[in-house]
């Protein structure tokens, strides 16, 4: 299929890149690189051995997507684009709903005046908010977000479940992901936050590397077995397979479907430490320091109805995802610089 990727510059579209272009889907990248670099693409081409088609451009603007529309006679939509700092987007809230609301709505549009009516969507497992239960299904009440981010994505998900129940010739797959981690194993591409990195993984390895002095752990009083905070981290090729997978629901005319993308395994903190020290030899110093604001004690899937429905389960494990987020990182200790 001939696949339009908006954000695919960016941490999991690029390693999504590779994903289609191995399964033999022809690759089109929308980005507007304004938190990525076209650098990442050249890396795609060079683990795919295979081309990809580039539009530096923005999902907000009409006549750039409709001059991919007409010419390029798009399948189907992988739909990454988007702002996702969550601390940003609470001092930003307005650019935060223009770029990810706005944006997707006039992406849609172009999309339905050109006929093509498939759309994958990145959404988050923030959409559960705290979640009343866990491991959490696809049948878990949404919450209430802590963010605009996290609102972006809960809002976008009902916008584009009400056009497709509206229109039944859409088929809109909204894909959650848990917490992506990880990079190709080839260590050419992988996650390059701008800045002091709010994640763990980035973290993590930016102590590893010397760029930080040592990781604070947000609160070890929760209720989970060591204290803190519990997590699905999912090695990010896992994820971007999950979207081939999903283009396959796509072809059946599955209409709407909703799939969680994790391992369904919860990981706190300190075991990822102690993972990434195991898995890398590198000592990472620690200290406890106060929860963080917005957290939940312990988040993680079942992601059982995406091995159900679209045969899809995660493979890789923890210590994968220690070693590779590490290669990448001490492969190109500036990122794509
Ligand atoms: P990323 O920032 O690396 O990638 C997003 C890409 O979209 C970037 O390359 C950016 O330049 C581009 N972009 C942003 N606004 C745009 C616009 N208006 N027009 C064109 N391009 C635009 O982020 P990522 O981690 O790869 O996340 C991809 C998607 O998955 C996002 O929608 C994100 O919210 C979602 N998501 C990410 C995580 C995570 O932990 N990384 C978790 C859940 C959901
Ligand atoms: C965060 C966002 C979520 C977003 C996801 C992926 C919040 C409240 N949630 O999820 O909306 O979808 O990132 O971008 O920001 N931790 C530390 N020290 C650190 C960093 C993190 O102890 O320096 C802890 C956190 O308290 C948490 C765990 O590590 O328990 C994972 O944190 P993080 O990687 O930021 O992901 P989430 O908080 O799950």
């Amino acid at each position: 299929m001939k696949i339009l990727v908006t954000g695919g510059a960016g941490y999991i579209g690029s390693h999504t890149c590779v994903e289609l272009l191995n399964a033999g889907h022809e690759v089109i990248v929308l980005d507007n690189l304004s938190n990525s670099s076209e650098k990442s693409l050249d890396r795609v081409r060079e683990i795919a051995g295979k081309d990809l088609v580039f539009y530096k451009g923005d999902i907000r603007d009409r006549a750039c997507l409709e001059k991919i529309f007409s010419q390029d006679g798009i399948d189907a939509v992988i739909h990454f684009a988007g702002l996702k700092a969550v601390g940003e987007s609470v001092e930003k809230p307005w650019e935060y709903y223009e770029n990810n609301i706005a944006g997707t709505l006039t992406l849609v549009d172009v999309m339905r005046q050109n006929g093509c009516k498939n759309i994958i969507f990145s959404s988050s497992s923030t959409v559960y908010g705290t979640p009343e239960e866990i491991p959490v299904t696809e049948q878990t009440p949404k919450g209430t977000c802590t963010n605009p981010y996290g609102w972006t994505k809960s809002m976008l998900e009902q916008i584009l479940s009400d056009i497709q129940k509206a229109d039944p010739q859409w088929n809109v797959i909204l894909l959650r992901y848990f917490n992506p981690i990880g990079a190709h194993p080839s260590g050419k591409i992988g996650e390059n936050p701008n800045g002091i990195p709010n994640n763990l993984m980035p973290y993590i390895t930016q102590v590893a590397v010397g760029k930080l002095e040592k990781l604070g752990v947000f609160g070890d009083d929760y209720d989970t077995p060591d204290g803190t905070g519990v997590r699905d981290y999912i090695h990010v090729v896992d994820l971007a397979i999950g979207h081939v997978a999903a283009l396959r629901k796509v072809q059946e005319n599955a209409g709407l479907k909703v799939y969680n993308l994790g391992t369904g395994v919860g990981y706190s903190v300190l075991d990822i430490v102690k993972n990434f020290e195991e898995a890398t030899g590198q000592k990472i110093p620690y200290e406890i320091k106060p929860r963080r604001a917005g957290d939940i004690a312990a988040n993680y899937a079942d992601a059982s109805l995406a091995k159900e429905e679209m045969g899809w389960e995660a493979q890789f494990g923890i210590r994968e995802m220690c070693a590779d987020s590490w290669r990448w990182q001490s492969n190109n200790p500036n990122g794509y610089e």
